[in-house]
């Protein structure tokens, strides 16, 4: 057995097996993450190695503090100003590596661009901070699969290929961070999160684009991916159901002909239609509905607007084929 719930003496665990070079499952308030020393190639190739992760597609650091990320990135007025209104939460910014920058080639697929969060999680903080060294870590499933948002899903996805995963409850957010470039003279979203582009605008004074990177050549090497798949294939923006299928639902269901489903076939991801709720039960939730072998999960249309973008967004991964 892998999972250990969080102490004091788990902490320190975690911490040494991190120093020498071993990968650590930790809970953060996004979803969990894979975590190994940033400054570690070796350790940081095995990320890579047991999430079966594509080596062109970069890391995120995560850091204790905005004092501990200095040593490793030029922070512009742009990302000052996102870092003193989002951090310490769930907020991943672009921005260019410091010269003596001492994060692996690895972790940045060798761009000259760094991924960097301060995570809000007190056992993440905890866990950087008796490290003592920034920790690179992708959410904690096998890549392509639904992120997850409790140590268990960390169990089913990557078993025994963890030495510890450090439980702590389920993930309150349940999106990853809301990915930010800040590099060009106006920052860019390259992934949506519960940190909307009006939460950004508000704080930079000018409208927020989005670019999912509907190219061949996205900014983010992530977003070529598809991604969030459960193995169930999922029917967006339903309206009706049919015999075998799961229903994913949001708000009120009394237009749907929900008697056709059994009881257990069906999960609202909000019945007040409240879409922070919504994303904090997605991920989760997919996990439960893909287990019951439907004909498919169905969708109920979700409102494009706010965070409801960051979840129309993994739910269009997810159904992708
Ligand atoms: O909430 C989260 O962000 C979680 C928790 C564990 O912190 N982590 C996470 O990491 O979702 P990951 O590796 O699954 O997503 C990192 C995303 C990828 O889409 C990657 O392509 C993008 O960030 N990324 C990393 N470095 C980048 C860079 N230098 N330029 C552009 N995109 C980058
Ligand atoms: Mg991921």
């Amino acid at each position: 057995m892998t999972i250990k719930s969080v102490t004091d003496v788990v902490i320190q665990e975690a911490a040494a097996l991190l120093r020498s070079g071993e990968c650590v499952a930790i809970p953060t308030e996004t979803v969990y993450g894979l975590a190994a020393d940033a400054c570690n190639g070796e350790a940081v190739a095995k990320i890579y190695d047991i999430k079966g992760r594509p080596s062109f597609n970069p890391l995120i650091s995560h850091f204790d503090s905005l004092s501990m990320l200095q040593d490793y990135a030029d922070l512009n007025d742009t990302a000052l100003a996102l870092a003193a209104a989002f951090w310490p939460g769930p907020m991943t910014l672009i921005v260019k590596r410091s010269e003596n920058c001492k994060i692996s080639e690895i972790v940045t697929a060798e761009l000259d661009t760094i991924a960097v969060r301060v995570p809000s999680h007190k056992t993440a903080q905890k866990i950087i901070r008796a490290a003592n060294t920034p920790l690179a870590a992708p959410s904690a499933n096998a890549s392509g699969e639904v992120s997850p948002t409790a140590a268990t899903h960390v169990q089913d996805s990557l078993g025994s290929k963890v030495k510890l995963i450090v439980a702590d409850g389920s993930a309150k957010i349940g999106l990853e961070s809301t990915v930010i470039d800040v590099t060009g003279a106006e920052a860019i979203i390259l992934r949506p999160g519960s940190i909307t582009a009006e939460d950004c605008a508000d704080v930079l004074g000018y409208s927020v684009t989005i670019d999912l990177g509907d190219t061949d050549t996205p900014k983010s090497p992530g977003q070529l991916l598809k991604h969030y798949a459960p193995s169930t294939p999922v029917r967006l923006k339903s309206y009706d159901l049919k015999e075998g299928e799961s229903l994913l639902a949001f708000g009120s269901t009394k237009f749907m002909p929900v008697s056709k489903l059994p009881d257990t076939h069906i999960l609202n991801l909000s019945e007040t239609g409240d879409l922070y709720e919504a994303a904090s039960n997605l991920f989760g939730y997919l996990r439960k509905l893909d287990k019951l072998n439907a004909t498919a999960i169905a969708v109920m249309d979700i409102p494009n607007q706010g965070v409801g973008i960051a979840i129309n967004d993994r739910l269009k991964r997810a159904a992708e084929k």
